[in-house]
């Protein structure tokens, strides 16, 4: 299990006050000025020897992506943008971190910004997250007035830090979107390149950020590259907040180390599977969007995202959903469709029409009033839709329905096969979701 003195979210669960003092006490804003001291280089030099990858859902490296932005401004102010949309289904770690240690938040950003030339951060805050923001808001507060950040603080580089929330929508998570909506436009994904560290918020060079990702900079300059990138496995490294929930016996967000085993994951923090290991059907492990993986796959598979890569699906933001035999599989990817259907922006069309085709005809497959010749069909409309999209929300969609394919092609044909031979028997009902 993940050593005390390892974990670097010490209040993850609200134990203790999120307020500055005891923040303090826990480590928050310790050497913070002694760490910018010793510059821009070192620290980006440091952030890409912990081999922190980004906690948002790709992956990406963290110091990398540090080390886009221009080192010499051309005029343009450089902004640090973090995403705390929080909307992938399953996820829930960022809301703990805004709740109860916002300060390890905002001396990240003032640490990432520094390193990027940004004297400001901008954070965009789900619409439904309403007690996060008003926690964050209230630790923000606190830093200015103790003067640990400001215009003349006592670090003495000019940072501002602004809270701003969205009105509930998950397209709002993906970067560019993000960025639109920030500047008071809808929030619609705009093509790339060019990409934010040339042209991000306002036309100025921006790097969007997880709130995970900019929350765990401080603690890693403060121990070092080297003890980050012990924790973990080689390119899988560090500490990570896993969101379990699901069919285990006591879902919970806890603070591991990235790689240990779905088996360990389980039965060390969830009181195991409901109804013992033989009754687990699949896992989506990394929220809505990744491919999900049977239980034979998943139980001895390292949690991290080059194991997930490799059984086809993906780590993403540590969402673990666990499904067990009760689980009607077919209908649970066709309510995932359903969300993907309901939070595409529209822009284009194979995301548009197809999300909605998507889900129309799993909501039928749920039923058995399909043709098997329709599952081929389905994969094939997948195909269309992944890669052919001005954004990811359309690999998203396509995703658990090829996952569903792969794995649980068997378990739509038994049940055409039923309907077939019963066809005027009580149709399953809808998912909680009203037929379109
Ligand atoms: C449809 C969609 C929704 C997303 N939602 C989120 C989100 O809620 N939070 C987040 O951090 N990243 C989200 N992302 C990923 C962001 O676009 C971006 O990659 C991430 O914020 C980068 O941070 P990181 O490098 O620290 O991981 C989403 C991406 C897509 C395509
Ligand atoms: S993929 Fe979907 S959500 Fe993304 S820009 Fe295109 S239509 Fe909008």
């Amino acid at each position: 299990m993940l050593a005390d003195r390892d974990r670097i979210f010490t209040n993850l669960y609200g134990l203790h006050s999120p307020g500055l003092k005891a923040a303090q006490m826990r480590g928050a804003w310790d050497g913070t000025k002694f760490l910018l001291e010793k510059g821009k280089d070192w620290i980006i030099d440091e952030m890409k020897k912990s081999g922190l990858r980004g906690r948002g859902g790709a992956g990406f490296p963290t110091g990398l992506k540090w080390s886009f932005m221009p080192k010499q401004s051309d005029g343009r102010p450089s902004y640090l943008v973090i995403n705390g949309d929080e909307s992938e289904p399953g996820t829930c770690k960022d809301r703990e971190i805004l709740r109860h240690d916002p300060h390890l938040l905002i001396e990240g950003a003032m640490i990432a910004s520094f390193a990027m030339g940004a004297h400001a951060a901008y954070i965009y805050i789900r619409g439904e997250f309403i007690a996060e923001r008003e926690a964050l808001q209230r630790a923000v507060d606190e830093a200015y007035e103790a003067r640990l950040i400001g215009k003349d603080n006592i670090h003495g580089y000019p940072f501002d830090f602004i809270v701003h929330h969205g009105a509930g929508a998950y397209i709002c998570g993906e970067e560019t979107a993000l960025l639109e909506s920030l500047e008071g436009k809808k929030g619609m994904p705009r093509l790339k390149p060019p990409f934010p560290a040339n042209m991000g918020l306002y036309g100025c060079p921006t790097t969007v950020n997880n709130v995970e990702s900019i929350a765990v900079a401080g603690t890693i300059l403060r121990r070092g590259a080297a003890w980050f990138a012990g924790l973990g496995r080689p390119n899988n490294t560090g500490t990570k907040l896993f969101c379990v929930s699901g069919h285990v016996n006591t879902p919970c967000n806890v603070e591991e180390e990235m790689g240990l085993t779905f088996r360990e994951l389980i039965d060390r923090h969830c009181g195991g599977i409901r109804g013992g290991w033989d009754n687990l059907l699949c896992v989506i492990p990394g929220g809505s969007s990744v491919p999900l993986v049977p239980a034979e796959q998943i139980i001895d598979a390292n949690m991290d995202f080059d194991t997930l890569r490799n059984l086809k699906s993906g780590l993403g933001t540590a969402a673990v959903i666990v499904m067990d035999k009760s689980t009607d599989i077919v209908r649970a990817i066709a309510r995932i469709s359903y969300f993907y259907k309901h939070e595409s922006c529209g822009q284009c069309t194979p995301c548009r029409e197809g999300t909605g085709w998507m889900w129309r005809v799993l909501n039928r497959m749920a039923e058995g009033r399909a043709q098997k010749r329709e599952i081929d069909m389905l994969l094939e409309v997948t195909t269309q839709v992944e890669g052919h999209t001005i954004c990811a929300l359309g690999d998203a969609a396509a995703w658990p329905v090829q996952g569903l394919i792969r794995h649980f092609r068997h378990e739509i044909e038994k049940r055409i096969d039923q309907y077939a031979a019963n066809p005027h028997s009580e149709p399953v009902r809808n998912y909680g979701v009203a037929a379109e």
